[in-house]
């Protein structure tokens, strides 16, 4: 019988070895363009050149040209981590990879790292995180839609051949799941690290803030300016979190041929914004920020929280039903 992957010191969620039926394989064409097939004994993929049986690629090693039938030539591998999360089915909008990236190296995601995730949508980040706390970690992943939670899990199942060993999925929304006293839901307080991808992550700032330990990370993940100004100020008005660092990633693709070296024309202009803050320990409270506010910054306009304010609870005005997922431009490397 194979070994748990969790004790088994060469299991890496990878598929290794020829291509098997079950498992997605990426084609790319002569101009580039790319489809995702899953292999299927039998099958047959359709091209504007003929087609290509399944079994012609089923059991040999990735990394080879295939010809259609009619003499396309068509590039055999399996997708990357960052190739499969933005050509994966979706239920919600995924995190891109310029995002997921800094994600893991800003929320400082570590192998074995405790990992509360909310909301998992199609299960991107569920992947970039759990590949960077690998098998002996936890990614503790909360979705209140059970349609996008099963989006999710098939997903990360087809990423990983398999159930990850870190991976925890609790179907319902992130606080009141964090409050279920039934013992269904993960509600371990001892998570170094939590990540936010949801329309109003001010919600479960409080929440959010019990499940850490001292020192941990949140970062949260949102697409307007006036989310982040609200989960920025929610968090200073929360008391028990270091100054949040705001920041977004711009990622140019360049042309390189002989002497015509230079950046794309095209480039994807906004995904999101990203904001950090450190865990005080219980009863600490960071340093008043010294700079003063600029004029007008918190005028006669501003409704949202203030430093020194009671956090906004769970369930506040807006439900996420009402509201539509922010787009998030075409996908790198999709
Ligand atoms: C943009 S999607 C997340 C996408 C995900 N990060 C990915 O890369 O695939 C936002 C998700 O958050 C979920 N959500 C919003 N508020 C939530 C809450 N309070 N608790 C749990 N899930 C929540 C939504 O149902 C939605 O699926």
């Amino acid at each position: 019988m194979p070994a748990e992957p969790v004790d088994d010191p060469a299991w890496a969620g990878v598929r290794r070895g020829p291509l098997q039926a079950g498992e997605w394989v990426r084609l790319t064409d002569t101009k580039g363009r790319r489809h995702n097939i899953n292999l299927e004994p039998g099958g047959r993929f359709f091209t504007n050149r003929g087609s290509i049986d399944h079994d012609d690629l089923i059991g040999r090693p990735e990394g080879f040209t295939v010809a259609s039938s009619a003499g396309g030539e068509y590039l055999v591998f399996r997708p990357l981590l960052n190739e499969f999360t933005v050509s994966m089915p979706r239920g919600a909008a995924v995190v891109y990879p310029k995002d997921a990236g800094q994600i893991v190296a800003l929320a400082d995601i570590f192998p074995g790292a405790r990992v509360l995730e909310a909301g998992a949508g199609s299960g991107a980040l569920s992947c970039a995180l759990l590949r960077a706390v690998g098998p002996r970690g936890v990614v503790s992943s909360f979705e209140r839609r059970a349609d996008f939670a099963e989006v999710a899990v098939a997903n990360v199942t087809q990423f990983f051949a398999g159930k990850h060993p870190a991976w925890r999925m609790t179907v319902g929304d992130l606080v009141t799941s964090l409050q279920d006293p039934s013992g269904e839901a993960d509600t371990r307080a001892d998570m170094d690290r939590a990540v936010l991808d949801m329309l109003a992550p001010w919600e479960c700032v409080a929440a959010v803030a019990e499940a850490l330990v001292p020192g941990g990370v949140l970062c949260s993940y949102v697409a307007t300016t006036t989310q982040l100004g609200r989960v920025v100020e929610t968090l200073r008005a929360h008391g028990g979190f270091t100054e949040p660092h705001c920041w977004e990633s711009l990622v140019r693709d360049w042309h390189v041929e002989g002497l015509a070296i230079r950046p794309s024309h095209k480039m994807i202009g906004h995904t999101g914004f990203l904001v950090t803050a450190r865990r005080m320990a219980p009863g600490e409270r960071a340093p008043t920020k010294k700079r003063r506010p600029a004029p007008g910054a918190y005028g006669v306009d501003y409704q949202g929280p203030r430093p020194g304010d009671v956090p906004p609870q769970a369930g506040e005005a807006g439900t996420e039903e009402a509201r539509t997922e922010p787009s998030r431009g075409e996908p790198y490397g999709g």
